[in-house]
């Protein structure tokens, strides 16, 4: 009998990637994917702990899981209740104690033990914490990835981190740096192709630190795309996040030597101030991030950036927040995203105490986003009139309509028969919009339909 499994995602794309990962763990439970928490015999929260406010969101879904589970147990139903991901690994038996109708409670690492975890569940009635960092990596114990992703999919070739920016969960949550053989990650992208991809974006919470090891030989990123790139039927390569640091010359220049890497890159500085960035620990300085930018610049001449910033960093004077401006008006991002700094239980800036009042991190927001917003716009209305290829792999907001990425990140959107759905298409830009673009079709001899 099929059960239903009903599984939540929060936070990275390295948790959307995972979360795939266990639906195809559990199909041989007899585990089915559902879309909704309405009568799943198994819910899982993959969840996210970079910022104070993504915890909060899980425990408040959890209340609302908890009444549901309450409502099938009066059927006589019973409801296992796993919490996974990042804050599962950061608070682990804490959350039953906070939460007893958790049933399970496990790590990023440890997802290839979920059938094992279930099994005891059912036997011992909850109360199961798995949080063990293996020394096998979870990518060598889980069976090959069966469940499509459709014309865009995510591979994830890196895992972890070894930066520890002193704001950052992510060393304490992922665990130490690691990389999947260029073997196994070839074989997933050809698997992947096979089943209708025709952009894949490789993942890794620092990708570019990537290094695998094979007969010998290691590998970097720019190896991994070159190698990648000669996969027939593949079109698009991506790859997120990135550090300025691990910019290597080679993955600069295989972006201006490899047309089916896309000229589009998310390399987040968090702060234009050199003091700021010191105390982040981030390991570059605002001049060496500037110079990266030139050098892919020269590479790929149309490449267009996106960011991450923090505002209100312990110790952030105007005059440092002031540097984060200067710094956006020079490089001109074509898309970032900015947050308030949320201090994080473990990391080193949460003890600082020259922490800043809300009030200010609110007001500096707010100028960061607006001239932010100011720059997507513009660099959206650029891209009015000219041809790009689209990649239409989602449903539009109106019956009749599909909505694509274009090489450079930005939504398209295109009244399009549904037939048109999962291909890439060659479109000229007729409207811009702060989030998004209009096209429309010109010629659909580039058209390449999905297997
Ligand atoms: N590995 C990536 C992503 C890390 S998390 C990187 O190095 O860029 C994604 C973003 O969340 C970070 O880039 C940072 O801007 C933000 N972030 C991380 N910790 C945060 C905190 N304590 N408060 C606010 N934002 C934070
Ligand atoms: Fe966090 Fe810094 Fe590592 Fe990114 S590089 S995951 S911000 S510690
Ligand atoms: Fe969040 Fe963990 Fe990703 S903290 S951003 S889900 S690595």
């Amino acid at each position: 009998m099929t059960k239903k499994l009903y599984i939540k995602t929060y936070g990275c794309q390295m948790n959307a990637y995972d979360s795939v990962r266990m639906q195809d763990v559990m199909a041989p439970l007899g585990y089915s994917a559902s879309d909704t928490p309405e009568g799943a015999d198994l819910i899982i929260l993959n969840t996210c702990h970079i910022r104070e406010k993504a915890e909060e969101k899980v425990y408040s879904d959890l209340g609302r899981i908890r009444a549901e589970k309450e409502s099938k147990k009066a059927r006589g139903e019973k409801m296992l209740i796993a919490v996974g991901g990042c804050v599962g690994q950061a608070e682990g038996a804490e959350i039953i104690k906070r939460a007893p109708y958790v049933d399970m409670v496990l790590g990023p690492q440890s997802y290839h033990q979920l059938p094992e975890m279930v099994t005891r569940a059912i036997r011992e009635g909850g109360g199961i914490v798995e949080l063990d960092f293996p020394t096998v990596q979870k990518f060598d114990l889980l069976p090959e990835i069966t469940s499509s992703q459709g014309a865009a999919a995510f591979l994830s070739v890196q895992e972890g981190c070894d930066k520890f920016c002193s704001f950052c969960v992510v060393p304490y949550t992922r665990g130490a740096e690691y990389s999947r053989t260029p073997q196994a990650i070839e074989a997933e992208a050809r698997r992947l192709v096979d089943q209708g991809a025709l952009e894949i974006t490789l993942l890794g919470q620092n990708v570019n630190a990537y290094h695998g090891e094979q007969n010998g030989k290691t590998w970097s990123l720019a190896d991994i795309i070159a190698q990648l790139a000669k996969i027939n039927g593949l079109e698009r390569i991506r790859y997120m996040t990135s550090h300025p640091r691990d910019m290597s010359d080679d993955l600069i220049a295989i972006h201006g030597a490899e047309p089916k890497l896309m000229p589009f890159l998310h390399l987040p500085v968090q702060s234009g101030s050199n003091e700021i960035l010191k105390r982040m620990n981030r390991k570059h300085d605002r001049e060496f991030y500037l110079d990266i930018i030139a050098r892919l610049r020269k590479s790929r001449p149309d490449i267009a950036f996106s960011s991450d910033f923090i505002v209100g960093f312990p110790g952030e004077s105007d005059r440092d927040f002031d540097d984060t401006m200067q710094l956006v008006e020079q490089v001109q991002y074509a898309q970032a995203y900015s947050f308030k700094y949320s201090p994080r239980p473990g990391t080193p800036a949460a003890v600082d105490d020259r922490q800043i009042a809300e009030n200010i991190k609110n007001e500096r927001l707010q100028r960061l986003q607006d001239l932010l917003r100011h720059q997507q716009t513009a660099f959206n209305e650029s891209c009015v009139g000219r041809t790009m290829s689209v990649l239409l792999d989602r449903d539009g907001k109106h019956d009749g309509q599909l909505l694509g990425k274009s090489p450079y990140m930005q939504s398209v959107h295109v009244s399009a028969p549904e037939a048109f759905r999962g291909q890439l298409v060659d479109m000229r830009m007729t409207g811009a919009y702060l989030n998004s673009l209009a096209g429309e079709i010109i010629d659909n001899t580039n058209l390449r339909k999905a297997s």
